[in-house]
């Protein structure tokens, strides 16, 4: 089991350390108790997943101490910095573009070059992230299908044997999880409803926002997941058992396919066959892959079991025939 740990200042140091040495620490914030890793480090990253048990590898918020944090990751635009400096520290998650030199994991926002980053109110979520000093991944802190968590005790009950440390900051005082703008774009869009409302946001902006369901309505077949799809502009050949003239390789394990020797470019994701480092470089090798200009990547088949799940889902979704634009 993890320990549980008042929050108290020597909880938060160790919840730090634990934090920069790859681990996962479940913090309170005013929303909901969230399930952190050092957004920077992909196989901590991945190991959110895992604890999960998410069937698909969506991006997660990276928690951040202050605005000044917040803007060494994302770009904001007009209408995210007047949200960011109306709601900041608060229950509010802004998604926009990635900097050039953001150095969160590919695999936080699932490949995209966006991100979502939120600056938690409550004072325990704000000591430790001051004391971690990296930006921390950090969906809600229960399995994956279940309700988000509220205390302590629902996620030791729930995730206490898949995390190092449990920070008991007592009940959480929104309960609910924090809305969600998308500032990516000239018009903000609501994704979430949550914690700050709409009218609250609508006030400030002096405008009306549109929702995302509004947005994507001619797109209704997967509400909330096309915005993270993540499509290489190279085809995608799953299960491959020989690489093709002309295609890059993706491989998994030690024993590579026929044909390897003249694949345009080939990365491996986990030499050993671990899931959890095939999880953490996916997202970045798809990339670079892609970045080679081969027309097709041929993907070695990836076990099914544990995050083998998520990552042929998300495989599966950038091999998905794709709408036209
Ligand atoms: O209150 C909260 O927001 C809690 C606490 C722990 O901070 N966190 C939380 O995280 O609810 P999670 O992972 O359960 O929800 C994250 C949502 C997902 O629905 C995901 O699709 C969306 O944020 N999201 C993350 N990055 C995104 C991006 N780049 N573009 C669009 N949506 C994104
Ligand atoms: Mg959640």
């Amino acid at each position: 089991m993890a320990r549980l740990l008042a929050a108290d200042d020597e909880a938060i140091a160790t919840g730090a350390r634990l934090l920069r040495e790859g681990g996962l620490v479940v913090f309170p914030t005013e929303t909901v108790y969230g399930l952190g890793a050092d957004a920077t480090n992909a196989t901590a990253v991945a190991r959110i997943f895992e604890a999960k048990r998410r069937p698909r590898l969506n991006p997660l918020i990276v928690h951040v101490a202050d605005r000044e944090a917040a803007g060494r990751l994302v770009v904001l635009n007009d209408a995210g910095g007047a949200l960011a400096q109306a709601f900041w520290p608060g229950p509010l998650t802004l998604v926009a573009p990635r900097r050039p030199d953001c150095p969160v994991a590919a695999l936080v926002s699932a490949g995209l070059d966006t991100l979502a980053v939120r600056v938690p109110a409550h004072p325990l979520a704000h000591a430790l992230l001051e004391a971690c000093a990296v930006p921390v991944a950090a969906p809600s802190a229960n399995p994956s299908g279940r309700l988000s968590p509220t205390r302590a005790r629902h996620v030791a009950e729930a995730l206490g044997d898949a995390v190092d440390l449990i920070l008991d900051g007592g009940p959480t005082e929104v309960g609910i999880e924090s809305t969600i703008v998308d500032c990516s774009a000239p018009d903000p869009v609501l994704l979430r409803a949550g914690g700050v409302s709409r009218a609250m946001i609508e006030t400030l902006l002096g405008a009306r926002i549109a929702d995302h369901s509004a947005r994507h309505a001619e797109r209704p077949s997967a509400p909330g997941q096309l915005a993270s799809h993540y499509a290489p502009r190279a085809r995608l050949r799953l299960a491959a058992s020989e690489v093709r003239p002309g295609e890059a390789l993706l491989a998994f394990g030690p024993d590579l396919p026929a044909g390897a020797g003249a694949a345009v470019m080939t990365l491996n994701l986990s030499e050993t066959g671990d899931l959890r480092a095939a999880a953490a470089n996916l997202f970045d090798m798809l990339h670079r892959l892609d970045a080679s200009g081969a027309a097709a990547i041929a993907v070695m088949a990836i076990p099914k079991s544990g995050l083998g799940e998520a990552i042929n889902d998300r495989l599966a979704r950038a091999a998905a025939p794709r709408p036209a634009a």
